[in-house]
């Protein structure tokens, strides 16, 4: 997956790493079940200000000290910590743990933007622990094979790639479309999951230009602060001269719950993952040569929680700084520059 770098961590590898898990809501359950499945780790504390949100995250770990705070989780003693706040929390809580020499795996986005994402890189660099965010898409069999199939070069140059996410509901959480605590629409929400299928497929190539054109609620968003991008459109050019489109957005009326796709298209061919009937866990792979198709995966695939478990695995084995997080500055760049900033 990611380049391993082993070194000798041997207040890890005596015992299983002790995680804390920090902001359990939807995902944040979600990723503790996978990383607990593991069996390398032990749930060591839990903390979120949702009594609730917190029960039931102690119901899959008895044994996990329930508290308050972020400094409480670290007080406990952890060698991890998972955070799966709002978003706009993750940098600052993240740079916090690295600090105190505590290895991070940190929900999407990373930051807000890159300054922020590119502290907390700098951060886990400085303290040379193990820091990764939860990229989920690309453990899809799918894209593991489509990438693979790239990177042959069976392809040829690809010169042209689309990338697609349409939710149709958009977040059921009002914090999502407060600024302040997400840090914006569905370009930090969905885009920033394509931005990153395209980079790490392509083996982050530099990139060249960005435009994008931003709406809420079906006019251009312009400057105005009291509201997140629900649609989004953005052209990205690669110095491979690879040009990508983007296009993501909450509440389209679609005619389907979601459509999710990431097409690349090569002299020699194409590839692209789909999602099945609108579903948001159901993706086909196919390769295509000229107008035949080949299957390279279908469902069922339980992709959700293996980003989550590598992080686990490969904290367990001891590894600390790996430079692939660099990449996350790369793809918070872009972003920054789809916004316009
Ligand atoms: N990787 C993915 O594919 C994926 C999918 C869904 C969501 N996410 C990301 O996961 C994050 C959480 O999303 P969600 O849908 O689970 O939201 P959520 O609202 O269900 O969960 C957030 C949790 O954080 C808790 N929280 C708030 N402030 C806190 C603090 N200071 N300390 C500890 N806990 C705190 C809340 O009480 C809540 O339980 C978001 O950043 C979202 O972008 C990623």
């Amino acid at each position: 997956m990611t380049q391993v770098l082993l070194e000798k961590a041997p207040e890890v590898s005596l015992a299983r790493p002790r995680i804390g898990f920090l902001g359990v809501g939807w995902i944040g359950r979600h990723r503790m079940e996978a990383i607990l499945k593991t069996g390398m780790v032990e749930a060591a504390a839990i903390a979120d200000p949702s009594p609730e949100m917190a029960a039931e995250a102690a119901r899959m770990a008895p044994d996990a000290q329930l508290v308050s705070t972020l400094d409480d989780l670290l007080d406990a003693g952890v060698d991890g910590v998972v955070i799966a706040t709002p978003s706009a929390m993750h940098a600052e809580q993240s740079i916090r743990a690295l600090e105190r020499g505590v290895a991070v795996f940190c929900q999407k986005p990373l930051g807000r933007d890159a300054v922020e994402a590119k502290a907390v890189v700098d951060a886990a660099r400085r303290a040379n622990r193990l820091l990764d965010v939860d990229l989920s898409y690309r453990f899809t069999e799918g894209m593991q094979r489509i990438r693979e199939v790239i990177r042959s070069g069976e392809l040829g140059h690809i010169y042209a790639v689309d990338l697609v996410f349409h939710n149709a509901y958009g977040p059921d959480k009002a914090w999502f479309y407060d600024r302040a605590l997400s840090g914006g629409g569905c370009v930090m929400d969905l885009g920033v999951h394509l931005v990153d299928l395209a980079l790490w497929t392509l083996n982050y190539p530099g990139v060249s230009d960005v435009s994008g054109r931003l709406f809420a609620g079906g006019e251009p968003l312009g400057s105005r602060p009291d509201k997140v991008e629900d649609y989004a459109l953005a052209t990205i050019g690669l110095e491979t001269g690879t040009a990508v489109q983007l296009a993501c957005s909450w509440r389209l009326q679609a005619g389907c719950d979601a459509m999710i796709s990431a097409a690349f298209y090569g002299t020699e061919g194409g590839a692209a993952l789909r999602n099945v009937n609108g579903s948001f866990y159901d993706f086909v792979a196919e390769r295509y040569r000229g107008t035949s198709r080949e299957t390279l995966s279908n469902p069922p695939d339980e992709w959700g929680g293996r980003a989550a478990a590598d992080w686990a695995v490969r904290l367990a084995a001891g590894q600390r700084f790996d430079p692939a997080a660099e990449r996350l500055v790369d793809v918070a760049q872009v972003l920054d520059r789809i916004y316009g900033r």
